[in-house]
């Protein structure tokens, strides 16, 4: 149904120690970098593969290697930032995209400050990365963007996804496939994920 819960142990347990209200800033962001890498594995699984003729140091072989232009990562400001890092560890060569998207604490409305991306979305794929899928408003807009400026692959990636924000992505954007650590309860009446694990960019950056 377009929705890939990633249920690896190792995910699951960091995201836990993420959620507790007494993990401190310094854990949670190392948590956050732990986890995005292991995310990172769950989200590129399916790439392509091509061949490419190298020589060991016995013979000459023909060994696998990605097909295709780099990756882009799109990193949804500000708490994007902490699962990018992790997915840089893994796929260093990938191109990024910065998106400043925030909410305005009344309408819940995404209210965009910065769009800067490589030029040519249009061939490469595009991993979009937020902690929360709340209202999906932010990553709607996000996706737009993206869209607009010629991506045309694109999936999406983040911790915790609420039901309700589900929904209304899979409305927008039924060709964005999401990947998430956990689906959570509902949200509440302020547009927060519950149980959930707070404010991400909050609890990263103060
Ligand atoms: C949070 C979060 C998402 C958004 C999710 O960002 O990081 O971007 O809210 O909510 P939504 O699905 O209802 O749009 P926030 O606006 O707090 O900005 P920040 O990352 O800069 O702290």
């Amino acid at each position: 149904n377009g929705v890939t819960v990633v249920d690896h142990p190792l995910v699951q347990h960091k995201l836990t120690l993420m959620r507790r209200k007494e993990t401190s800033t310094a854990s949670f962001r190392r948590l956050l970098r732990e986890i995005s890498t292991l995310l990172a594995y769950e989200v590129t699984r399916e790439l392509d593969l091509t061949t490419m003729r190298i020589e060991t140091p016995i013979m000459e072989m023909d060994a696998p290697i990605l097909e295709g232009k780099k990756l882009v990562f799109a990193s949804i400001l500000r708490a994007g930032n902490g699962l990018l890092e992790g997915m840089l560890d893994l796929v260093p060569a990938a191109r990024v995209a910065h998106i400043g998207l925030y909410r305005d604490h009344e309408t819940l409305e995404a209210i965009e400050y910065y769009f800067k991306a490589p030029e040519d979305l249009e061939n490469r794929l595009v991993i979009a990365v937020d902690p929360m899928l709340a209202t999906a408003n932010s990553a709607i807009a996000a996706m737009d963007k993206l869209k607009e400026r010629g991506a045309r692959n694109i999936r999406f990636l983040c911790l915790l996804a609420a039901p309700e924000g589900i929904r209304r992505f899979q409305e927008a954007h039924p060709d964005v496939a999401i990947f998430t650590a956990s689906i959570d309860e509902k949200l509440n009446e302020k547009g927060y994920i519950i149980p959930g694990l707070g404010d991400a960019g909050d609890r990263m950056y103060g």
